[in-house]
């Protein structure tokens, strides 16, 4: 992929990462991106780098623009690898480039990149300050917890242009690089995905970063994955906002199960057509195929979540209890449900499972168990 123009003086010097299925645990059935931007001025600047195995990527598309050794400033809105890897050759290659980051940025990459950061002209910036690079101003925004306690978000009201790294993002790979060229269903769709499984627990954060962007004059936001929005920011803030604030659809219902003979799948697919019954649309995640975050995707503005598990050997099955491990860290709020399971002779599955979505703050419906196929 090449390096793509976006608006003004403003490129995508990224990557495009098409074979990644786990990213740190969460299933990236499309891959991702990596999202560099390159701004030309009197200093030439990039915002974010790319993960270290795409590095040479990058560092080409840079090259169809400029020489990478004639970047002056590198801002660092986040330390995660995914957006820093390629900070060490970038070192060798620009090694007198001004690096602007926040304060637990800085912790962040001395921590990762102790050599490469040696004596580094490092500026730390804290929201509101500024950077001018001659007919531009960069304006700092601190988002600490969006996800990470470095983030940060960068504007640039010259081109009305947000760079705000991991939020807003979509874990999708293509050669399209604008969200009108994938269209606002696939946009929402795979941002809706990645919310649910990185940003979810972040609730309050994203709603202050939210009050804190929304009135600023945008044409453009540039996030660290997925594509560029230009026409379909207001659909994106307005679904951000819906999701911060754990709204979901009263009437949709997510029933997420494992099964070993087959009872507690009758279990699940009874509860479905009782559920359809009571006026809701029920969907079935089974995850003896599903992935958990596949799972937590559905769960993200369902009202109503039930999780079904046969007892093994007195416990849940393993693959539910690593989806109700990962649904707690995620924190989904407000949310009403129930435990159910079927049993041979003790049923401390389906109690387990009660006993999770209770620790949750569910409001809960009575735990309903089965013996064998009764
Ligand atoms: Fe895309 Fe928090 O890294």
């Amino acid at each position: 992929m090449s390096a793509v123009k976006i608006n003004d003086n403003i490129y995508w010097v990224g990557a495009i990462d098409y074979d990644v299925r786990n990213f740190h645990g969460y299933l990236t059935p499309y891959g991702t991106t990596y999202n560099a931007y390159l701004i030309l001025d009197d200093r030439v600047t990039l915002v974010d780098t790319v993960k270290a195995t795409h590095t040479q990527d990058m560092l080409r598309n840079i090259s169809e623009v400029i020489d990478p050794a004639r970047i002056d400033v590198h801002i660092s809105n986040h330390v995660e690898p995914d957006h820093s890897g390629a900070l060490p050759e970038l070192r060798r290659i620009a090694p007198n480039a001004a690096i602007y980051t926040s304060p637990n940025g800085l912790k962040g990459l001395t921590a990762y990149y102790p050599s490469a950061m040696a004596g580094a002209d490092v500026h730390v910036v804290k929201t509101g300050e500024t950077l001018r690079t001659g007919q531009y101003e960069f304006s700092f925004v601190l988002m600490p917890m969006v996800h990470w306690p470095d983030s940060m978000t960068t504007y640039l009201p010259g081109a009305k242009t947000l760079f705000c790294n991991d939020a807003l993002g979509q874990h999708i790979a293509s050669l399209e690089r604008f969200d009108d060229e994938i269209g606002r269903d696939r946009l929402l769709e795979r941002a809706g995905d990645y919310y649910a499984n990185i940003v979810l627990p972040f609730g309050m954060q994203v709603q202050k970063l939210l009050g804190e962007i929304t009135p600023l004059s945008v044409d453009t936001v540039c996030p660290s994955h997925g594509v560029v929005l230009r026409s379909y920011i207001g659909d994106m803030l307005d679904r951000y906002a819906a999701w911060a604030r754990n709204e979901t659809d009263q009437l949709k219902a997510v029933i997420v199960y494992d099964t070993m003979w087959g009872a507690t799948r009758d279990m699940a697919e009874s509860l479905a057509l009782e559920l359809r019954g009571r006026g809701m649309r029920p969907e079935l995640v089974c995850l003896k195929t599903a992935h958990i975050s596949t799972a937590m995707a559905s769960v993200l503005d369902a009202s109503f979540i039930a999780v079904g598990s046969p007892t093994l050997n007195r416990n849940l099955m393993p693959q539910v209890a690593a989806f109700l491990t990962y649904m707690r860290g995620l924190a989904p709020k407000n949310r009403k449900g129930l435990a159910f399971g079927s049993h041979g002779w003790s049923g401390e599955g389906a109690s387990q499972v009660e006993t999770a979505l209770g620790d949750m703050g569910f409001e809960l419906e009575p735990t309903r168990k089965t013996v064998w196929r009764a």
